[in-house]
């Protein structure tokens, strides 16, 4: 258990140009390992094969006897101990959620864009951390209710709310929310960085709807049982959350064409992505084949995290193209946002090789630096400047149609006073009635 540690320190702050808050910051991917209980029945072992140290955030092969005749010694150096920001053993999603995730979704309220990934072997654990359960909620269900807490408390800004859940299934991108959309496309854009097209985006008004979305997206999403785990991610899961928010103030902003009224609108995306885990073939043929496209995005994406951390040189070439897993998480990876990654291993012997690569892994993720930025954008394309336009349109509209309704009563009233005139000068006066 990680109690009483201080919080994590990282190096947010350390901005290169200027005070001004809109300013990149330069900071490294927050990485956080968790190694997930033991499981006796299913993993055939009572003995955890790592030795975790919560006070120095550090975690290395346990070195009793029993074990240690049992590592794989060829490439591993058994005295290896890897640190990391946070390591977490017998801990509870909240407890992963409140270090690694929180101050994150505070930053996203300010217009940086964020990014939270799993990673690890299948059966570790990701989706429980990602997801979890009713009784254990995980990230995505509290970082929803941190956004709207967030909202709530905002006194001086108005906000809009888009999510769209989508899925890498064998290579192709098929939105959750509309599952007839099975073949979408990537594309790149200089605000939104690079972004699914034509995804269904709902827009959300309380943490009931979004998790109403979610699990209404989840009832699509490839989920079967393997060799290695009963419910195991067939495919990659990306949630997103467009935020967008500007100072609401005394005079309507739809009333304002000033390109600085335009300009106060933030726009943030927070990216919640559940990756399906690397695992050995399969005895099942479809499950081999999806295994394989799994094995490859994530191989990819190992290669193009090793292409930007290779020491002394600027990256070159780096092949985001090679998987769609990469591609779009382009701009988070090139550093236009803010990430966490919780790499999650098993606890037993019978995976340490698997374990080490992740430890890798997230070694080598934790050396990317990062340049988020928090810019107020001035683009007709947010939706609350289109949802302003359009108000401001109808208002117009609405004007125009008063002031014909207005011109056509003066011009009715003008035409009966006339003819009035006329019967009254045309008639006989009324006569008194005589008996
Ligand atoms: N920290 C944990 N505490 C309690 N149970 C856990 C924990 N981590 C994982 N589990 C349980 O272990 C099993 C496998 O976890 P999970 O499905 O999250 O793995 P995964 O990494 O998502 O695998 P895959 O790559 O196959 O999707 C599930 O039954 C899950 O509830
Ligand atoms: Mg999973």
């Amino acid at each position: 258990m990680t109690v009483g540690l201080p919080p994590i320190t990282t190096q947010h702050n350390r901005s290169r140009g200027g005070s001004n808050s809109s300013s990149p910051t330069y900071d490294n991917v927050l990485v956080g390992v968790r190694c997930r209980p033991l499981f006796p029945e299913s993993d055939k072992t009572h003995e955890l094969a790592w030795q975790l140290n919560p006070l120095q955030q550090s975690i290395q092969l346990a070195n009793n006897n029993s074990n240690s005749r049992r590592y794989p010694t060829s490439h591993v150096n058994l005295q290896t101990e890897y640190h990391y920001d946070r390591v977490y053993y017998e801990s509870s999603n909240e407890q992963v959620y409140q270090d690694m995730v929180l101050p994150l979704i505070q930053q996203t309220m300010d217009g940086y864009n964020a990014t939270v990934f799993t990673y690890g072997q299948t059966a570790s654990g990701k989706t429980h951390t990602m997801m979890g359960t009713d009784l254990e909620p995980g990230i995505i269900p509290q970082a929803v209710n941190e956004v709207f807490n967030c909202i709530k408390q905002s006194k001086n800004n108005e906000f809009l709310l888009r999510v769209s859940y989508l899925e890498i299934y064998n290579e192709t991108i098929r939105d959750l929310l509309a599952p007839e959309n099975d073949n979408l496309k990537i594309y790149e854009d200089p605000h939104r960085g690079t972004y699914v097209g034509q995804a269904t985006e709902k827009v959300v008004t309380n943490p009931h709807e979004v998790m109403d979305t979610i699990l209404c997206g989840e009832t699509n999403r490839h989920i079967s049982t393997t060799d290695y785990n009963l419910h195991s991610s067939r495919s990659h899961t990306l949630f997103q959350m467009v935020i967008e928010s500007r100072q609401s103030g005394n005079t309507p902003l739809y009333k304002s064409h000033s390109p600085r009224a335009k300009a106060s609108v933030k726009i943030s995306q927070l990216n919640l992505i559940d990756l399906a885990g690397s695992e050995k073939a399969a005895s099942n043929q479809d499950r081999r084949k999806e295994g394989a496209y799994i094995n490859k995005s994530l191989l990819t994406l190992g290669t193009v995290i090793a292409k930007l951390t290779e020491p002394g040189k600027s990256a070159g070439h780096v092949p985001y193209r090679d998987s769609k897993l990469t591609r779009l998480l382009q701009s988070s990876l090139s550093g236009s946002a803010r990430v966490v990654v919780i790499c999650t291993i098993s606890p037993t012997i019978f995976t340490v090789d698997e374990s080490i690569n992740t430890l890798k892994f997230a070694s080598r993720v934790k050396k990317i630096v990062l340049r988020a930025k928090n810019e107020p954008i001035a683009d007709d394309k947010t939706l609350l400047q289109q949802y302003k336009s359009e108000i401001d349109e109808l208002k117009k509209k609405l004007q125009v149609a008063n002031d014909g309704r207005a011109q056509e009563q003066q011009n009715n009233e003008t035409m009966l006073s006339h003819e009035r005139q006329q019967v009254t000068h045309t008639m006989a006066p009324p006569q008194p009635i005589s008996t």
